[in-house]
């Protein structure tokens, strides 16, 4: 039976509702996840659940361990996986509060530990990566976003920064002519990975804010999470849909 695994992202450190089974505290050749994975039941299913930033929050997205968090899902069973990652919105249609299954991104990092092939290898594996999200899962969560008639894109190019920082105006100007509708800083090399795993991957994305640039204002944090909190309701629904289908 496929095991689902689910990577919270920023607002999404626990998942409520979740009926936890165990805490598996894991380690991995990559050094220790974020935290512990839980295994419980959502949706009427069995799941994982990792907090991607720790839990609680404090984890930056350029210090995360991507690689012991995919390698650590994996031991633990996960067959596929959900990211839930908050982002800006770049592009006209993405509003505070829009959701986004991205079926596209580019990678804008550096000096994240990317891959797993590295090291003594036997043969160097070049991954396919040219579709990063899985064609099947995304379906299932545009489904669920439909059922659940939250205003969303079934499309959009996700630009992945390094941050802590947010962007300059002038950076968001040149992902936009990149082709990029959504910025966020978790999406990589946590996709890649995943692939490297053989792991099916798609992202639920949730903008909670206009990228730099998009509104006269600046970008608060205050903003940022009430539109989380009020994007919650839907995030939760969405994954027990998917999860239960
Ligand atoms: N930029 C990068 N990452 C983000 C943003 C943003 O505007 N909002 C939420 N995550």
């Amino acid at each position: 039976m496929t095991v689902y695994a689910i990577i919270g992202g920023t607002g999404l450190t626990q998942l409520e509702g979740l009926v936890i089974r165990q805490a598996l505290t894991l380690d991995t050749p990559y050094g220790t996840p974020s935290a512990d994975i839980l295994r419980g039941e959502y949706g009427g299913r069995e799941v994982l659940f990792l907090a991607r930033h720790g839990q609680p929050h404090r984890i930056a997205p350029h210090q995360i361990n991507y690689r012991a968090n995919l390698w650590a899902l994996k031991h633990a069973g996960a067959r596929e996986i959900v990211a839930v990652n908050a982002v800006g919105g770049i592009h006209a249609a993405m509003g505070a509060g829009h959701f986004c299954v991205p079926h596209q991104l580019i990678d804008y990092t550096a000096g994240r530990a990317h891959t797993f092939f590295e090291g003594e290898l036997d043969h160097v594996t070049h991954v396919d990566f040219s579709y990063p999200y899985d064609a099947a899962l995304r379906e299932r969560l545009i489904a669920a976003l439909t059922a659940e008639g939250a205003a969303f894109s079934s499309h959009g190019v996700y630009g992945c920064t390094q941050g802590p920082r947010l962007e300059t105006a002038a950076e968001i100007v040149r992902m936009e002519r990149d082709g990029c509708d959504l910025v966020g800083m978790t999406a990589m090399p946590e996709a890649a990975l995943a692939r490297e795993l053989a792991l099916p991957y798609a992202c639920l994305a949730l903008v909670v804010n206009p990228a730099a640039g998009k509104t006269s204002g600046l970008i608060t944090m205050d903003e940022i999470e009430r539109v989380l909190e009020q994007g919650m309701g839907t995030i939760k629904a969405v994954l027990a849909r998917v999860l239960s289908d």
